[in-house]
């Protein structure tokens, strides 16, 4: 009895895994909303596009980066997430949700969560030369066939 009611509880997370197509969520939906609209939203918009010459868009991109090990990083360092408010498990959190509602399509199909181990040991210090970094990323990008990710914004 126990094992068939575990068995049935596999197969339907399998059924749903499959239903939507995704893995298992990676973030916690209600805390990243809360901390984007906090913490980030005000300078990057609420959808994520950014403000032409000001504010790059997170939406389209991060995917591209994060493929990266570099852009990892990066993504991390940058100083509105580095120097954020956030603990290390929420920006991980609000990271992994950009990337899992805004870059559905850019980021690696294999792409691991941002853990709050990894964003502990990586997000500091914080970037004091973003545009130098981000012009030879965007290089790397387009030495591996990736023009989607525009180097003016
Ligand atoms: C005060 C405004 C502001 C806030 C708040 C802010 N950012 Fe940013 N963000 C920027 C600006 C401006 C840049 C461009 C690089 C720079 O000058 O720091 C940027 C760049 C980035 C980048 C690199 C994107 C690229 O294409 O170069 C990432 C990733 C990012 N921010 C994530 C976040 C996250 C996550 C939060 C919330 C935790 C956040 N930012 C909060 C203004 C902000």
């Amino acid at each position: 009895m126990k094992r068939r009611a575990l068995w049935l509880a596999v197969s339907a997370a399998m059924l749903s895994c499959a239903a939507t197509g995704s893995h298992a969520q990676s973030y916690d939906e209600a805390r990243a909303r809360q901390a984007w609209v906090l913490n980030c939203m005000g300078c990057h918009t609420a959808d994520g596009s950014g403000i032409p010459g000001k504010v790059p868009p997170l939406r389209d991109s991060l995917g591209h980066f994060v493929s990266l090990k570099d852009g990892r990083d990066f993504v991390m360092r940058v100083p509105g997430a580095s120097n954020s408010a956030l603990s290390d498990a929420e920006l991980a959190n609000v990271l992994n949700w950009v990337l899992g509602t805004m870059n559905p399509q850019s980021r690696p199909a294999s792409l691991a969560p941002y853990t709050a181990d990894e964003v502990a040991a990586h997000r500091r210090p914080a970037l004091t030369d973003v545009a130098r970094v981000r012009a030879k990323l965007i290089r790397q990008l387009q030495e591996n066939g990736v023009n989607a990710v525009p180097e003016h914004y």
